[in-house]
């Protein structure tokens, strides 16, 4: 088995990296050294930053992570201040500023960042389109998870498996294409 380091703290992308990337047999290795998440117009760009700060310290290839939420009634937030709005409203926060809205559409992002030495980091981007639900359900996942009804399925991904949520959501996505480039290049070895 192959090993990959993923840098992040979330223990919830970790598992779902792990699940997603041992069906081509690599293990993801956690590697939670830090990295500051500048505040930027897009995920891409906290992202590159975030590998900039960790290949002076970190030799091994590894990738890192960004996601967000973004609403459409709420013209695309909380987005990029994802993190932030989490750590401060919450789900019932966006619960909130979403009473009696009728349009609960909202897309989740997922940007990877992959670097090895000496090499340009590579990007992979994953979108799963949906809907908040009314109210939170379910006890799985993190973050927004009790809130995000994946389009075609009646469950938040918080009510779902982490298998599940892998074949539907933004990260699975990312995460696929990941594991496509990783795939081509043990073939081509
Ligand atoms: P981060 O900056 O990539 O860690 O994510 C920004 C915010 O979005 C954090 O509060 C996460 O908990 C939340 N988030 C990221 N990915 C997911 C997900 O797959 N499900 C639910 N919430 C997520």
């Amino acid at each position: 088995m192959k090993k990959i380091y993923f840098v992040t703290s979330n223990k919830g992308k970790q598992a779902e990296a792990k699940e997603k990337l041992s069906t081509i047999d690599f293990d993801v290795i956690q590697h939670d050294i830090g990295y500051p998440e500048i505040q930027a117009d897009t995920l891409e760009e906290v992202a590159l930053f975030g590998v900039e700060d960790i290949q002076k310290r970190f030799n091994e290839p590894f990738f890192l992570e960004d996601a967000g939420l973004f609403v459409d009634c709420l013209k695309g937030f909380p987005g990029v201040y994802s993190s932030y709005v989490f750590r401060t409203i919450d789900c019932k926060g966006i619960l909130k500023l979403m009473d009696n809205e009728k349009n609960r559409k909202a897309t989740f992002k997922s940007v990877i960042a992959y670097k090895e030495l000496d090499k340009k980091p590579l990007v992979f981007v994953g979108e799963c389109h949906g809907d908040i639900s009314k109210k939170e359900l379910g006890t799985h996942g993190f973050g927004f998870d009790p809130i995000f009804v994946p389009s075609g399925e009646k469950r938040t991904f918080a009510q779902m498996e982490i298998k599940e949520k892998n074949l539907l959501s933004h990260r699975g996505r990312s995460l696929d294409k990941l594991a496509d480039f990783f795939k081509k290049i043990v073939h081509e070895k």
